[in-house]
């Protein structure tokens, strides 16, 4: 019987020298190298190609009419939607769980320097400037982190916030214990869920937000989330919260965020996923004094365990692809669109 044939354009694969690609058994692998982001990919055995393993699929995604697997490299899969995936019965599958040690790190690395005001410190020093004023002191002990969404980064985070003895609250949209199918790197996170100090449901949001310090966003941009954090959720955080967004730039409204700092309701904002892409240089968020944005590196797709995590998660899928059996990391139909 032949075996099923995969396209990739995947990092594990094309920066091996060829003919020395990792091995996944099970699948005939055709790695597609110098094919650049957004260029069709060749269509001579198109009409045979079962799976895709890439960041985007390509433009002539029409002519591959027996596509039935993506797997993605992001955990983030708001750039699908206009694909319709779902409504085409191609099973999506992303990279979650392996973000979640570095994106938890950044987390509690940006929560550190808001707390301490770590820019003007930094500014100061570039100026020869010697102030210890008591804002530079600022501690997380004891302090509450609010967690929107409690999935691999959310329940990582909280992991790392708990050992540091902040109080965690937690806002899911489906319970306490962690989705079987998704892949996690072990001894991290918080599979069964104990560790938060309260959960609040969607209908006990204002609840959540009222007694936050810090609000991080740990949930995909979806239909359903879009814009979901507007003016009247900042404001209901208290004054001087900080507001962490390593998720989805427009999962805030962007109006409302301008809003809340340019007033000082925000203590401040660490922010890793924008609005543009880049962020033109004359964009006002650039210019506050209390944010901090980082370019989309919270993820560390550069780190050699980004590349193990990814081919690991590949291959165990590859396998339960042959074998007929459900795929690990799925994404709901409903959320592709
Ligand atoms: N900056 C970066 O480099 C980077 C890297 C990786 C990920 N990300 C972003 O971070 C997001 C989260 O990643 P992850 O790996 O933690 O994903 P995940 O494991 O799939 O967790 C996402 C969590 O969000 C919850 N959720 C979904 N919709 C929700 C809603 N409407 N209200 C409340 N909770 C909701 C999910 O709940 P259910 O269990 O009910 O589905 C799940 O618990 C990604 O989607 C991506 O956008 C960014």
């Amino acid at each position: 019987m032949s075996k099923p044939l995969c396209f990739t354009t995947a990092p594990s694969f094309i920066d091996a020298p060829a003919g020395a690609e990792p091995a996944v058994a099970d699948l005939e692998l055709c790695v597609l190298r110098g094919v650049g982001a957004g260029q069709p990919w060749p269509e001579d055995r198109a009409g045979q190609v079962e799976i895709f393993f890439c960041s985007t699929p390509p433009p002539n995604l029409a002519a591959f009419t027996a596509l039935r697997w993506l797997q993605i490299e992001s955990a983030g899969f708001s750039h699908l939607f206009p694909l319709k995936l779902g409504a085409r019965g191609i099973t999506v599958t992303n990279a979650r769980g392996v973000f979640d040690c570095p994106i938890a790190e950044w987390n509690v690395a940006m929560m550190v320097n808001l707390v301490r005001d770590l820019r003007t410190m930094i500014r100061n020093q570039d100026q020869g400037i010697w102030d210890r004023s008591p804002k530079f002191s600022g501690e997380l002990r004891g302090r509450t982190v609010g967690l929107w969404g409690y999935g691999g980064i959310g329940r990582e985070t909280a992991r790392l916030a708990k050992t540091l003895g902040m109080k965690v609250h937690v806002l899911t949209r489906s319970g306490r214990k962690s989705r079987a199918d998704s892949t996690f790197v072990p001894g991290t996170g918080d599979l069964e869920g104990v560790l938060p100090d309260r959960y609040f449901d969607e209908n006990e949001k204002a609840a959540f937000l009222r007694e936050l310090d810090f609000l991080i966003l740990a949930l995909p941009l979806t239909a359903a989330t879009e814009g979901v954090v507007g003016e009247q959720e900042l404001r209901t955080l208290p004054k001087g919260a900080y507001l962490l967004n390593p998720a989805r730039g427009p999962i805030v409204q962007q109006e409302a965020l301008l809003a809340v700092l340019r007033d000082g309701h925000l203590g401040g904002a660490a922010l890793d996923t924008h609005y543009h892409y880049p962020m033109p240089a004359d964009h006002p968020l650039w210019r506050f004094p209390h944010v901090i944005l980082t370019p989309h590196i919270s993820g560390t797709t550069f780190s050699p365990h980004f590349r193990e995590g990814l081919l690991r998660i590949f291959r165990e899928n590859a396998q339960r692809y042959v074998a007929g059996r459900p795929l690990l990391n799925v994404i709901a139909p409903t959320d592709l669109q």
